[in-house]
């Protein structure tokens, strides 16, 4: 993909022709001339894999900067690359295993610091092409979540009037539609009783009293979107557990603002941005005396 904005350029003055950049290059925009590496290849992804690579520092990628590497709530040792096997296994496991959805979150506002942090440790995940197209939408405060929970309310209380009609059912059915008779069996019931819950008693079964909200989409063009903005929402769910918050994806959400467009709208995302991940965020109020188990995968080697 050509970004016009962007450019790659290889200083000859510093270029010691170790060839090194051209190795690395997935898009083989660089190659040998004489004893130096020049551009000369229409196509370039940006991924700056050359600039990262180059021991004389002699390539330059013009258009990236220097905002994904600023964090506002922990100190970044700089631009350090950490070779493989340079960081503790144990240590990466317990913070993926030790990280739950949370359903319980306190009062407590989330800084906006750390909102802005985790999207930037959400960016450090790979996108399909180097194409970067996720996006994040930020809701900051407990009445912005409320407002989201609410229009998503409406959305499964119509929903459910219209799966509850069993002749409705029916005639979808005959029709070789079965997505109504699905929900109907698999999330009718706990639709509405989450709904009566929070009708009657103010308890949140969406958000869970979360404080804040992220939602991962992506905008128009990428050529994965739907993995890149996931791999980014797996980056947040860490970060936000190593910074001391609490997470839980809420696929509801997703659903709604999938199949109602309106819901994106008062969020100001536009039509063709799809969302992929709505992520609840806030201080939780539970602690976790162990780690949770998990099922034995269906794993296949090939020989
Ligand atoms: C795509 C997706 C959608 C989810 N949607 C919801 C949801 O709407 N509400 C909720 O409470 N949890 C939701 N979860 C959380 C899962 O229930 C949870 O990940 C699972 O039980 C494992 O627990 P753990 O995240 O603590 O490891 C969702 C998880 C995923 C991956």
């Amino acid at each position: 993909m050509v970004d016009r904005k962007m450019t790659t350029a290889v200083d000859p003055l510093k270029c010691t022709g170790c060839g090194l950049c051209i190795r690395v290059c997935p898009d083989r925009t660089l190659s040998m001339v004489g004893d130096r590496a020049v551009v000369t290849g229409e196509r370039c992804m940006h991924c700056a894999h050359c600039a990262a690579v180059c021991p004389a520092d002699a390539v330059h990628v013009a258009g990236l900067d220097n905002w994904a590497q600023e964090f506002e709530t922990f100190r970044f040792g700089g631009d350090l690359w950490l070779p493989p096997g340079r960081f503790d296994t144990t240590k990466l496991v317990s913070l993926m295993r030790s990280r739950r959805s949370c359903r319980n979150f306190l009062d407590t506002p989330v800084d906006t610091r750390s909102l802005k942090d985790l999207v930037k440790i959400g960016i450090t995940a790979p996108s399909g092409t180097n194409s970067q197209k996720w996006t994040f939408t930020i809701l900051p405060d407990r009445p912005i979540v409320l407002r989201l929970g609410t229009a998503i309310g409406r959305f499964f209380e119509r929903l459910n009037r219209i799966a509850g009609n069993p002749l409705l059912r029916g005639g979808l059915r005959l029709l070789g539609r079965s997505q109504l008779d699905d929900y109907y069996r698999e999330h009718f019931d706990s639709v509405r009783d989450a709904l009566v819950e929070w009708k009657t008693g103010g308890i949140d079964r969406l958000f869970h009293g979360a404080t804040a909200a992220i939602l991962v989409g992506s905008e128009p063009g990428a050529s994965c979107p739907m993995e890149d903005a996931l791999l980014a929402t797996q980056n947040i769910l860490l970060g936000a557990h190593s910074m001391g918050l609490g997470t839980c994806l809420v696929g509801f959400a997703v659903a709604a603002m999938q199949k109602n467009a309106s819901i994106k709208a008062s969020l100001d995302i536009p039509p063709d941005e799809p969302v992929y991940s709505v992520i609840a965020l806030g201080h939780p109020d539970e602690t976790y005396l162990r780690q949770a188990g998990r099922k034995k995968p269906l794993v296949r080697w090939v020989n």
